[in-house]
């Protein structure tokens, strides 16, 4: 005990909610990751989806430092010009009309469920449910945790907010059939289900619920906090369907590595947040949004989606090619570059992936009995042989 103290045991003053491996990066590049002793490591997870043009991006580098030399925190009191300007962009691309800017994917999703709210005030709803999906993940805030329809995430934390109902999710009916229950607001769904392995809906879901939403005078919240930026091959995943939400919430890779969250919203909805009704004292903050705005120039000069989409093919293809014959593999499930592959866990323990991917330089996800994998967007061809390599002995060996 003493010894351990005496070369200190760093972890021991961490809260115990993450059960990290054991591996400390030191330095990344592009795809790639070095460790303390000067392994490296193939990173198909882009820190969870964030880190979608690569570590250390050069024109992102350049962005942070850049601006932190000018100014990095004024406050939302004041005008701050890169928000403008970022705001502007968002909303063309988009199609949106106003954003507010959190520093997370959760807040984004806060920032949803409280203009679902002031929705229902004007409509004379006291008691607003907000319907969302089985197997869905919305954050860790209290509202986006009562959210999420994943029992696991909400254990211990009850009592919930009550105003969300659970539906099957790529199910139109399950919602249709609360069409006579005034108490609802809204619907709010991921495009693509994330944390649940990726889970693709069919190809008219989205655009059937819209319609809903559309009959009943329901907010459409889209959360693409994963889904959004590039990363289907689009840059926002509802651009599939021509539709247009009420509110759509990003995160992640909006500012490729710093904290940075959307909400936009549209029409009525974007008129919901009045002065004092909401705010975030680092929200939308120079130095992120210059960094956002520098993410979006990226998309364009290097054509991200472009190799997205060509990627795309080349991985799916690989995987259903090479995995075609593997007992332990169920599915395949590719948008852009959300890759799950569902497993059998009768022929393979699942449990054990995670730390043998990692021995051999690979770091992926579990999801249930999915690995799920969300590679940088920048990723080659050549890197993708590699990829695939790693993938077919973690599975059949
Ligand atoms: C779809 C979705 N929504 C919300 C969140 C929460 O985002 P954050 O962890 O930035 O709060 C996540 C995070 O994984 C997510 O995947």
């Amino acid at each position: 005990m003493g010894l351990f103290y005496f070369f200190g045991n760093t972890m021991s003053n961490l809260m115990s909610n993450y059960s990290p491996l054991d591996v400390t990066f030191t330095s990344g590049s592009g795809c790639w990751l070095t460790d303390t002793s000067g392994k490296k490591y193939f990173d198909a997870l882009s820190g969870v989806g964030v880190v979608n043009l690569g570590h250390c991006h050069p024109k992102v580098t350049e962005s942070i430092i850049e601006q932190s030399q000018k100014l990095l925190h004024t406050s939302n009191w004041y005008r701050i010009e890169r928000q403008e300007e970022l705001a502007v962009r968002l909303c063309e691309l988009a199609n949106m009309d106003k954003v507010f800017f959190s520093n997370s994917g959760a807040e984004a999703n806060e920032t949803a469920i409280k203009i679902a709210r002031l929705f229902a005030r004007q409509k004379n709803i006291d008691m607003p449910v907000i319907l969302t999906a089985k197997e869905s993940f919305h954050g860790r805030t209290m509202a986006t945790l009562s959210a999420t329809g994943n029992s696991k995430v909400q254990a211990g934390f009850s009592p919930l907010m009550s105003e969300f109902i659970h539906v099957d999710f790529d199910d139109v009916e399950a919602i249709k059939q609360y069409r006579n229950n005034k108490n609802i607001v809204a619907v709010m769904l991921e495009p693509i289900q994330g944390e649940a392995g990726v889970i693709i809906p069919q190809k008219d879901y989205l655009n059937e619920v819209n319609a809903v939403c559309e009959e009943n005078d329901w907010l459409f919240i889209l959360d693409e906090v994963q889904s959004g930026m590039g990363r289907t091959g689009k840059l926002f995943a509802h651009q599939y369907n021509n539709l247009t939400p009420d509110v759509l919430c990003l995160a992640k890779g909006l500012g490729n590595g710093v904290p940075i969250g959307a909400c936009l919203a549209r029409g009525k909805a974007s008129e919901m947040l009045l002065p004092g009704s909401h705010g975030s004292t680092f929200g939308g903050n120079p130095l992120v949004c210059n960094v956002a705005l520098r993410v979006l120039d990226v998309f364009e000069e290097d054509a991200i989606l472009d190799n997205v989409n060509a990627i795309s093919n080349y991985v799916n293809n690989q995987l259903k090619k090479n995995l075609k014959d593997s007992s332990a593999v169920i599915q395949i499930r590719v948008k852009g570059l959300m890759i799950g592959i569902g497993l059998d866990e009768s022929t393979i323990d699942c449990t054990k992936l995670l730390q043998k991917a990692l021995e051999d330089g690979l770091l992926i996800n579990i999801a249930g009995n999915s690995i799920r994998m969300l590679p940088p967007l920048v990723i080659t061809q050549q890197e993708v042989d590699i990829l695939i390599k790693k993938i077919i002995k973690l599975i059949n060996t």
